[in-house]
């Protein structure tokens, strides 16, 4: 401590520095909340919301993409491949690119596939893309309660939001895989219980993007004493995403989170999902609304379309029957010793393709199915593909036109990288 507070005073140089805490103790009732991105007019997050229907690339930061597959393909986990895709999503107008996080032991699900063995940082590589891009959304994955201090999210998100203009999210997650905390030397605690810990840390987040003073806090999880962070985020706050299938996940997202991910309730065929979705986005939209608050929902379809119906089937089933089981079996297994509740409907042999819901067919086909999720109540798609260059650009010539054709996208103006 002595050490600390002579460093401190080595390196001051501000009139406002104090080396003794003042300010009385706030409770969580009584922190500050920051004004919300979409309540800018101008703000990336409201330029995006505009869309009937928002489109996002699921990034390959990991090996294998999403797809349990030994098909051939040229889809890549490295930075080089990955800045390429968001480069050329942003041209297209895609609005948002997203990372996924998971931190797996030597050989990732192994198999044949090597499945997730490399895995890039989301939140690293996301404020990297961020600096090389100018229009698109990015948002890296956080497991908040693995060793992390709300004033370490505060202050990186803070510089994230400068780095990249208000372009730069958290996708927030409380860690549901069973052999996760262990890596960090802790026990997981009980599912609800992530969620309220993680009520704590980003009421504080939000205090120190909005609060007046220095913060001091005292709560069941978190302390904080003088604490400030400088400069304030460009738009209120970062943005906040979080993804969720659960009553607890859904509450916290309803008051924190601009956008929200879910899975597939039915499992990842077209039909079964498009029927189950509208109850689950409603359960989303109604806890937010609870907080006087709007958040959209997006969901993430993995497409696989080629000019005709019977050459997408074709590809579709090449993609399954090159199945890559032992990574499958290892991934489910690490599923199921979770406590997450999505994805409980989804098959094994649907992971060769990957994604919560699989869109097949030729690009009118396509364009029915996204607008039927478009129609259960789905704001936006956070999209994989099995070949990810590829077929990304076989949307912007086939699908992009008629989602534009058919109202479910607004022309964008093209962006240069
Ligand atoms: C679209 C989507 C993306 C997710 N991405 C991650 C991720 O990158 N890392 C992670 O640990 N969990 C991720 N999750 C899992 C959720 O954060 C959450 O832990 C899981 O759904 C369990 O919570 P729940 O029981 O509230 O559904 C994701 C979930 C969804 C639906």
């Amino acid at each position: 401590m002595l050490y600390f507070s002579s460093c401190e005073k080595l390196f001051h140089f501000g009139e406002a520095y104090s080396d003794t805490v003042p300010m009385s103790t706030r409770t969580l009732q009584s922190l500050a909340r920051p004004r919300e991105p979409q309540s800018f007019q101008d703000s990336p997050l409201s330029q995006a919301m505009r869309q009937p229907l928002m489109l996002g690339v699921f990034l390959p930061l990991q090996t294998g993409g999403w797809s349990q597959s030994t098909l051939p393909r040229g889809t890549d986990w490295s930075y080089a491949y990955n800045l390429e895709l968001t480069r050329a999503a942003e041209e297209l107008g895609f609005e948002l690119a997203f990372g996924l996080s998971q931190w797996l032991p030597k050989g990732g699900f192994g198999g044949a596939t090597h499945y997730r063995y490399n895995f890039l940082d989301p939140f690293v590589s996301a404020v990297a893309l961020a600096a090389a891009t100018r229009s698109i959304l990015l948002f890296g994955t956080i497991h908040i309660l693995y060793g992390w201090h709300p004033m370490h999210l505060a202050k990186f998100l803070a510089t994230a939001d400068h780095i990249s203009g208000g372009r730069f999210g958290a996708n927030i997650v409380t860690g549901y895989a069973a052999s996760e905390p262990p890596m960090f030397g802790l026990l997981r605690p009980e599912h609800d219980r992530r969620y309220e810990m993680a009520e704590e840390f980003m009421a504080i987040c939000e205090d120190l993007w909005a609060g007046d003073d220095n913060l001091s806090f005292s709560g069941e999880h978190y302390t904080l004493e003088g604490a400030y962070v400088s400069p304030r985020p460009t738009f209120g706050r970062p943005l906040l995403v979080s993804a969720s299938g659960s009553p607890a996940g859904f509450a916290y997202a309803g008051r924190h989170s601009d956008l929200v991910f879910t899975s597939s309730p039915a499992g990842e065929r077209y039909e079964d999902a498009v029927a189950a979705l509208p109850a689950q986005v409603d359960a989303i939209k109604q806890a937010a609304r609870k907080q006087g608050r709007e958040v959209k929902v997006l969901i993430n379809p993995t497409i696989v379309s080629r000019p005709t119906r019977k050459e997408a089937e074709e590809y579709y089933h090449a993609i399954m029957e090159h199945a890559d089981l032992e990574s499958i079996a290892n991934f489910t297994g690490r599923h199921s010793a979770g406590d997450s509740q999505s994805w409980l409907e989804h098959s094994a042999r649907g992971r060769a393709v990957g994604g919560h819901v699989h869109l097949v067919g030729s690009p009118d086909e396509i364009v029915t199915q996204l607008g039927g999720l478009h129609d259960a109540g789905i704001d936006g798609v956070q999209i994989t593909f099995y070949d990810y260059l590829p077929e990304l650009a076989f949307m912007g010539e086939e699908i992009l036109p008629r989602l534009e054709r058919a109202g479910l996208r607004l022309p964008t103006p093209a962006t240069v990288a």
